[in-house]
């Protein structure tokens, strides 16, 4: 069974994704990394934001996505791009990139040709990507929980997190929405663990029913 997890940026998707691939053994695939990974690229070729010509340059040496249940990591060749797709200046230039038609097409190729099953995480896994999916999740909190969450370390800069994150949900619109059979979970009052209990348990049940 795919089971698909999508939500608004920092709801807690990946903790969640992973802690559901765990207690399911399987794998978790995190599509973010696949934008991030493009727009990386488009930053190292010096391209101007959201340039198309990003995707004949990856054909020479295409991101590899390793799915696992701990963390996923992506490769361009023998190098490890992981630990460069969260620097701030990815974070500020994804969304060009996820907003492109061709560049949402080529990622949707990479994911659908993966090993099943697996927990999918992103934004719109459960509408566009595995519409057959058995199960469907969509995390919401509100923003000020997200920045929260995202500013334990720097709690002076809440109210900037704050804003950068309501900037991101406006530009993400357009990709990020619940599908109508999706399960909406707001993770605001709950833990991440609570959070992963609640989808394993609607995910056993869907199971026994099938
Ligand atoms: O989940 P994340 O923050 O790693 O995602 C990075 C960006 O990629 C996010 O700003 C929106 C985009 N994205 C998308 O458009 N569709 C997806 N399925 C996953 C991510």
């Amino acid at each position: 069974m795919i089971i698909t997890i999508d939500g608004v940026a920092a709801s807690g998707k990946s903790t969640v994704a992973s802690g559901v691939a765990r207690a399911l053994g399987v794998p978790y695939i995190s599509s973010g990394l696949l934008y991030r990974a493009v727009t990386l690229c488009g930053l190292e070729e010096a391209l101007a934001g959201g340039d198309l010509r990003v995707l004949e340059r990856l054909e020479a040496q295409p991101p590899r996505l390793e799915p696992r249940a701990e963390g996923n990591q992506v490769w361009r060749g023998e190098r490890d791009i992981t630990p460069d797709l969260h620097a701030t200046r990815i974070d500020a230039g994804v969304s060009a990139y996820a907003a492109l038609p061709e560049v949402r097409a080529w990622v949707d190729d990479q994911l659908r040709g993966l090993p099943r099953p697996f927990v999918a995480e992103g934004r719109d896994m459960g509408t566009n990507v595995f519409p057959q999916a058995g199960a469907k999740f969509y995390l919401t909190a509100s923003p000020r929980v997200r920045a929260e969450r995202r500013s334990s370390e720097r709690p002076d800069e809440l109210d900037a997190i704050e804003a950068a994150l309501i900037e991101r949900d406006a530009r993400d619109a357009a990709q990020s929405a619940p599908a109508a059979d999706a399960l909406v979970i707001d993770t605001g009052e709950l833990s991440a663990q609570e959070v992963i209990d609640l989808i394993v348990r609607e995910v056993e049940g869907k199971r026994l029913k099938t």
